[in-house]
Parts: structure tokens; C-alpha cells; sequence
């Protein structure tokens, strides 16, 4: 009785967890991320910005020898497509998949989304 209890409270707070969970991703997109580890900028500035550039433009020299997206463009802002190439790469596009979280990878997607003018 008192594991069935138990569990229902869990399950419970479990549900709760995600629902408040939820709200982050409108946040997504800046620092006030809810996930701790996740500080888009800081993600993007140590993983990202040797090729796509600081200011998301993609002009370092790697970024134009790659010819990496720029940001600011009219880019394809697709969130599964996104997710996707960041995760496992395309063409001169590094895979993230051992470097970082889903969490944060889903984070640095959106900060670069907000680059687009
Ligand atoms: C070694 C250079 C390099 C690094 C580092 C890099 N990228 Fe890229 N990225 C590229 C290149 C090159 C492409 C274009 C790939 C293609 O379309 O052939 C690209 C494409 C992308 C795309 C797809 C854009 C589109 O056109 O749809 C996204 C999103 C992206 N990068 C995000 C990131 C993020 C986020 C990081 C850091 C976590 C990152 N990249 C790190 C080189 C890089």
C-alpha cells in the first residue's frame, strides 16, 4: 500500500517536473535558459563561432573555406533539421553528439535561430 503511495507520488512529481520543464523552451533562445548547463552563448562561443563566426555570420576563415551557414540569412530554421545536422553533422558540419548534451543542443539551436534578420 505505502509503495503504491509512494509511486503515485512520484508519477505525480514527475508530471509536474515536465510541465515545468515546458516553459524553457521559450526561453530557449538566451542565457535565462532553465536548464543551468545550458548558457547558449557560451555554448556557441567555445563550439560554434571558429566557423559560423562570432556574430553568426560565418566570416573566420574556416567558416569561409567551409562555407558555413550564415545565421543571419534566410536559412532553413527547421527545429527537427536543425536538432539533426547539429547532432550528427553534414558534409563540413561536425557532429555534436559527444560534446554535448540534447538539452544543450536544443539551446545553441535556438540562440542561432535568433541570429536570423
Ligand atoms: C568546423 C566548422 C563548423 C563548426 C565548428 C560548426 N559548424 Fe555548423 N556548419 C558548418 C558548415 C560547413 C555548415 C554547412 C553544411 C552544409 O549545408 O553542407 C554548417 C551548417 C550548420 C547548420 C545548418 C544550417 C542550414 O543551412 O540549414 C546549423 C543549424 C549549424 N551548422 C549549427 C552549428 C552549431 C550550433 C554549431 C556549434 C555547436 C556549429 N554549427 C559548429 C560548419 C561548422
Amino acid at each position: 500500500m505505502k509503495t503504491k503511495l509512494k509511486l503515485i507520488a512520484l508519477s505525480g512529481f514527475i508530471g509536474l517536473a515536465s510541465f515545468l520543464a515546458l516553459p524553457a523552451d521559450d526561453f530557449a533562445g538566451d542565457a535565462r535558459s532553465a536548464t543551468a548547463a545550458a548558457y547558449p552563448v557560451e555554448i556557441f562561443t567555445a563550439n560554434c563561432a571558429k566557423c559560423h563566426g562570432t556574430d553568426g555570420r560565418a566570416k573566420t576563415a574556416k567558416g569561409k573555406r567551409l562555407h558555413a551557414t550564415d545565421f543571419t540569412t534566410d536559412w532553413n530554421t527547421d527545429e527537427t533539421r536543425g536538432i539533426h545536422i547539429i547532432t550528427n553533422g553534414k558534409d563540413d558540419m561536425p557532429s555534436f553528439k559527444k560534446t554535448l548534451s540534447p538539452d544543450e543542443i536544443r539551446s545553441v539551436f535556438h540562440y542561432v535561430v535568433s541570429l536570423k534578420q
